[in-house]
């Protein structure tokens, strides 16, 4: 077998052999349900782990990861995730965490044509239009942070307007819904919205700026 797949065989073994060192019962209970608390909605870049940035064990975070943590409306895959953690296993937290130097915000802010993926990250061209106001404004670097964290801040309103959430908000008033960014150079988690649980709270953090649109 190839080395590098060899590897992460063995260290499987030895994670779950460190595992039941410290608590024999470890999978054994962990085997019988979960319950986590927090559903996390990131991007699929290898260099933001949410478990480990988090410090969250086995059981406590249910992950729905994709290209450039994105909230599409028309996402079956990431919609059966979000109505699974909310009503079903009753997360109290969802989390929609981006990172500065996402290569899929990087390519958004570009003109060259890379395949499918540009069709997936055509709503971060509209949140780029949105505000544009404020974006044209900042050098190149300084505009790709600020597109990363208000393209975190327009997929917490995308979230907050599913139907889902609208029925988990009226019946319970949960979940809470976060924004935060990643930084890669430090490791360091920075929130983007106060914790969101009600349509006034979306309408606060989420407003338009439309910039020239057609003028
Ligand atoms: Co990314």
């Amino acid at each position: 077998m190839n080395s590098e797949i060899e590897k992460l065989l063995e260290n499987n073994k030895d994670w779950a052999n460190e595992q039941t060192a410290h608590n024999p019962d470890y999978f054994k209970s962990l085997a019988k349900e979960q319950h986590p608390t927090y559903l996390w909605i990131g991007c699929s870049d290898s260099r933001v782990p949410p478990d480990e940035i988090t410090k969250t064990h086995p059981g406590e975070m249910f992950v729905h990861r994709n290209i450039a943590n994105l909230v599409v409306q028309t996402d079956m895959n990431l919609l059966s995730v979000l109505q699974f953690a909310v009503e079903v296993l009753k997360v109290q937290h969802v989390i929609v965490c981006g990172h500065y130097g996402c290569g899929g915000v990087k390519a958004a802010m570009g003109t060259h044509q890379l395949g499918l993926i540009d069709n997936w990250l055509r709503q971060i061209k509209d949140t780029q239009r949105y505000y544009w106001q404020q974006l044209q404004a900042l050098p190149e670097e300084a505009r790709f942070r600020r597109l990363v964290e208000l393209s975190v801040v327009e997929q917490v309103y995308n979230l907050g307007k599913t139907n889902i959430i609208q029925n988990a908000w009226q019946a319970s008033g949960l979940p809470f819904l976060h924004g935060w960014v990643y930084d890669l150079e430090n490791g360091r988690l920075h929130p983007q919205t106060p914790m969101v649980s009600s349509n006034q709270d979306i309408d606060l953090i989420c407003k338009f700026e439309l910039g020239f649109v057609g003028k």
